[in-house]
């Protein structure tokens, strides 16, 4: 197995609380020795022990790769034009949904693959390491067992989101659709996925609608996640708090009850600015959140209707500038929030033993990250010890795979 060596570090991330204090585990002039796919040892450039190879940070900042926990990357199609009418004045509404399900149905594998893949490599140039990825654009057995296989060739994070929307063939028989979404759909896509998720809200599925996904899903062994709140307020937050669900994701419209209930559970808030940007919704307030004592993630939600970025260092920079989270806090929340969110110990962090998923900034500190919003500060990125490629690809719909 090789070796190598990233030393002289100027500012290291850890996210290994230190002893005094610092949830970030921050160090100076630092060095992380990589093995494999593995981290192997984490301390001073003094210390740094012989390796195969040598990278020289030469002052600059190290820390974990970005932990994506929601995603919706397995769809075809395109909604510019309802962005347009958006940025005119037109409201977000869940039924644009149906129309990147037509698209989708109409794809190829071999297109929905490809558009995949370019994704995954976009979100790899800024510094995502691990992401999740959600169905949702199918909503028929086939439909839906088609993206999640798709989406477990790229990740073990696959959520199946059958009970995304109703689609227009179920339309006035909601209940109807969610007997399919509990039985065959559920039946097909489980072996595929790690996760369960439902939409929560008006004009998606009510509470006892999603109850009855979320209970189902977890009945055969998968961790529950909730859209919930991000239209209006509604009961998904305590939903998912009761259910134990991993992580509640939106939350632009909590009340005080959903921050208690969250404050008190092991849910964490998935927090997903670049909606709030793309819809022109008001950002939620992630200071009230992280003062209350709620775990906070940030992802960044892409999907070609509310939320068509894949960038988390422009995720970062809108949770400081817009929802009043320091630096610090919101890189944390982008990196062990988002293990947190998916139940990780094993990314989101660079100890030893974790693994060697990790980023180099063209920059002395990751306020960077915030501080120089839309500027491509991640110069290379290790994921499982491998470095990758930071030169950003053609983004997915100006290419072939179209
Ligand atoms: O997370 N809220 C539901 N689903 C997506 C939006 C999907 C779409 O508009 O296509 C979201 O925002
Ligand atoms: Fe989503």
């Amino acid at each position: 197995m090789s070796t190598t060596l990233i030393t002289n570090i100027g500012e290291l991330t850890t996210n290994v609380l230190s002893a005094a204090g610092d949830r970030l585990g921050t160090q100076h002039d630092a060095a992380v020795l990589i093995d494999g796919a593995t981290i192997a040892w984490v301390g001073s450039t003094a210390d740094a022990p012989p390796a195969d190879a040598v990278v020289d940070a030469d002052g600059r900042a190290v820390l974990p790769g970005f932990v994506d926990s929601h995603s919706h990357l397995v769809f075809a199609g395109d909604r510019a034009a309802e962005f347009e009418a958006r940025m005119a004045g037109q409201r977000y509404a869940a039924g644009g949904i149906r129309s990147t399900v037509a698209a989708t149905r109409a794809a190829t594998d071999a297109d929905v693959r490809a558009r995949l893949r370019r994704f995954v490599e976009e979100m790899r140039a800024q510094g995502t390491t691990t992401v999740e990825i959600k169905s949702g654009y199918g909503l028929s057995v086939v439909d839906e067992e088609r993206l999640v296989r798709l989406a477990a060739e790229v990740t073990p994070e696959v959520t199946f989101l059958g009970a995304h929307v109703v689609p227009a063939e179920f339309s006035d028989r909601a209940d109807d659709y969610v007997d399919l979404v509990v039985g065959p759909m559920l039946d097909a896509c489980a072996p595929h996925a790690r996760w369960i998720d439902v939409f929560c809200e008006t004009g998606a599925f009510s509470a006892a609608q999603s109850r009855r996904v979320l209970e189902a899903g977890i009945a055969r062994g998968l961790g529950a996640r909730v859209h919930a709140s991000q239209l209006g307020p509604g009961d998904g937050v305590r939903l998912a708090v009761e259910l134990g669900a991993a992580s509640v994701d939106h939350g632009t419209f909590l009340t005080d009850d959903d921050v208690v209930a969250l404050a008190a559970s092991d849910t964490v808030l998935t927090l997903l600015p670049g909606v709030e940007f793309s819809t022109r919704q008001p950002y939620p307030d992630a200071r009230r959140l992280i003062d209350a004592g709620v775990t906070v993630a940030i992802a960044c939600d892409t999907n070609p209707g509310s939320s068509f970025t894949s960038s988390m260092p422009f995720c970062i920079a809108l949770a400081v500038r817009d929802m009043g989270m320091t630096p610090a806090e919101a890189v944390w929340a982008a990196t062990a929030g988002g293990a947190r969110a998916l139940r990780r110990d094993d990314v989101g962090v660079i100890a030893a033993g974790a693994r060697a998923d990790l980023i180099l900034l063209s920059a002395p500190s990751r306020t960077h990250l915030a501080y120089r919003p839309g500027v491509p500060l991640v110069e290379r990125v290790w994921k499982d010890g491998a470095t990758t490629a930071t030169t950003p690809g053609t983004a997915p719909g100006e290419g072939p795979a179209r």
